[in-house]
């Protein structure tokens, strides 16, 4: 049977992936934002995850106005890196699992979630971005991903107890897939950041933390956070936040955090970084019981 293992949070900003594709992951700059996700590049290397279900948000590369799904999952093969405009970024192809992506599909449709299928759509930094933070630079991708895209871009984007209860809707599909698979969901974008118009450059620390405070453990208080909230104290992007929320359901009753990371400036932003397990009330001693580390 295929199982969620854990979620992940990460914030997607362009400027890490072109720090690390030009070598600069280790300036003073980026070094310490890129340290925070150290711990979890040597986690990613003994999990082994077989899959990770990409809770990402398309940035108009392979939507524009034309099209705009509020949720879509990816059943193709492979995805090849978007060319925002300063070229496609030189990272491996993005191998999808059809199998499990069509399982998926199915089973959300039937349980009443109504998704776009994509079968062909090239990825941009939202998805790509999250992939160099967890894995580095690997010659392939060490995991084959499904990537799920939520419209946060043009409004109305779904409410935060929906993205929740499609975590929920996910679980149950991954749960009912017969083969044995290591399955990972992660949850991106975020944190306060506003790109465009007199606020830009709003950053809300205490709200952030307070935010990734309230996925752990068994709080679903962030299911009731409205679109207005997001704004007035996240700026205009920070619904990209309501993607962790799809994480987050998609783990159960209760979490337990493994690693936490939070850092400003980065770029116009603030990044935030999560890594949690659902928590079956299993005894500890095992493990993964580790202490949280936070940076
Ligand atoms: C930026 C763009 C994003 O899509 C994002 O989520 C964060 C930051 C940027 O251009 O700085
Ligand atoms: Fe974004």
């Amino acid at each position: 049977m295929a199982r969620i293992t854990a979620g992940v949070g990460s914030s997607h900003v362009p400027l890490l992936g072109v720090a690390a594709d030009t070598g600069k992951d280790a300036d003073s700059y980026f070094g310490p934002i890129f340290e925070g996700y150290e711990w979890t590049r040597a986690w990613e290397r003994e999990e082994k995850p077989d899959v990770v279900i990409l809770v990402y948000n398309d940035h108009a590369s392979a939507f524009d106005m034309k099209i705009i799904p509020t949720f879509a999952i990816g059943c193709g093969e492979r995805y090849m890196p978007a060319d925002e405009g300063w070229g496609p970024r030189a990272v491996p192809p993005v191998l999808g699992h059809p199998d499990l992506a069509w399982h998926i599909a199915q089973s959300l449709i039937l349980d009443e979630f109504d998704m776009t299928i994509i079968n062909e759509m090239e990825v941009d930094h939202g998805l790509t971005v999250p992939l160099t933070m967890m894995f580095g630079k690997p010659e392939a991708w060490p995991a084959k991903v499904i990537p799920l895209a939520v419209n946060v871009v043009t409004y109305p984007p779904p409410s935060g107890n929906r993205c929740w209860a499609l975590g929920e809707a996910i679980a149950r599909a991954v749960a009912s897939f017969p083969e044995d698979l290591n399955v990972q969901i992660w949850g991106t974008g975020g944190m306060s950041h506003q790109l465009q118009s007199p606020r830009a450059g709003l950053i809300n620390r205490e709200w952030d933390n307070r935010f990734i405070d309230s996925l752990i453990g068994e709080g679903q208080e962030a299911r009731q956070i409205s679109h207005i909230e997001y704004l007035r104290e996240t700026g205009t992007e920070g619904i990209e936040m309501v993607m962790w929320l799809v994480m987050r359901g998609a783990l159960g009753a209760r979490t337990r955090a493994l690693h936490r990371h939070y850092h400003v400036p980065c770029s116009n932003t603030a990044i935030g970084h999560l890594v949690l397990l659902p928590d079956n009330g299993e005894q500890p001693g095992t493990d993964d019981d580790r202490a949280l580390a936070t940076t």
